[in-house]
């Protein structure tokens, strides 16, 4: 059995960090269209609040995509369960996750993305735990820099359970 440990980040902080992204954002991108691309499941929360804080002409779509790639295949092995709606060519793209770990979901994605030719293309994660890292990515916005735990909440999941959290826990293993 899994059960909460403790808050890692509260919702508070949630709220304030999204925020002060949101502004990042749109100075960056001033007089520019964006489309913020949210990785399902779990960045569908934060995207949603995301796009909320950007006072832009910006737009949002999702994909679902599932990396079986590992650090000795070179090859792109992003498979794209759910695509895009739109077309991306020459547009200014924003991909929004929820958390890099190894970074291997979103080095291939980038991948697979950059042959669609957009104008540009970025990456925001809410979470970067840098730990366990094996590709090099360059990450354009980041929220919170984390340790080696599994956190869940806030649209990340254990087996389904806790995306609807609205703070981000650490979990315990409590073996019952
Ligand atoms: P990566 O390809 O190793 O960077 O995997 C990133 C994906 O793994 C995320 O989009 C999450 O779905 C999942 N993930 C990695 N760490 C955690 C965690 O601490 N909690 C919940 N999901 C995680
Ligand atoms: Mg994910």
């Amino acid at each position: 059995m899994y059960k909460l440990k403790e808050t890692l980040i509260s919702e508070e902080e949630i709220k304030a960090k999204v925020k002060e992204m949101g502004k990042k954002i749109e100075e960056d991108y001033k007089g520019e269209e964006v489309l913020l691309v949210g990785i399902l499941k779990g960045a569908s929360i934060f995207a949603a609040d995301l796009v909320r804080s950007i006072d832009l002409d910006v737009k949002i779509d999702f994909m679902s995509v599932s990396s079986y790639g590992n650090s000795t295949q070179s090859s792109n092995t992003v498979k794209i369960l759910k695509d895009l709606d739109t077309d991306i060519k020459g547009r200014n793209v924003l991909i929004v996750e929820d958390i890099i770990d190894t970074g291997l979901t979103l080095s291939n994605l980038v991948a697979a993305l950059k042959t669609r030719k957009p104008k540009s293309l970025k990456l925001c994660t809410l979470i970067d735990k840098p730990a366990r890292r094996t590709t090099d990515i360059l990450v354009d916005y980041k929220g919170f820099v984390i340790e080696d735990k599994f956190i869940v909440g806030y649209g990340l999941d254990y087996a389904e359970r806790f995306r609807n959290l609205p703070f981000i826990g650490i979990l315990e293993d409590t073996e019952e």
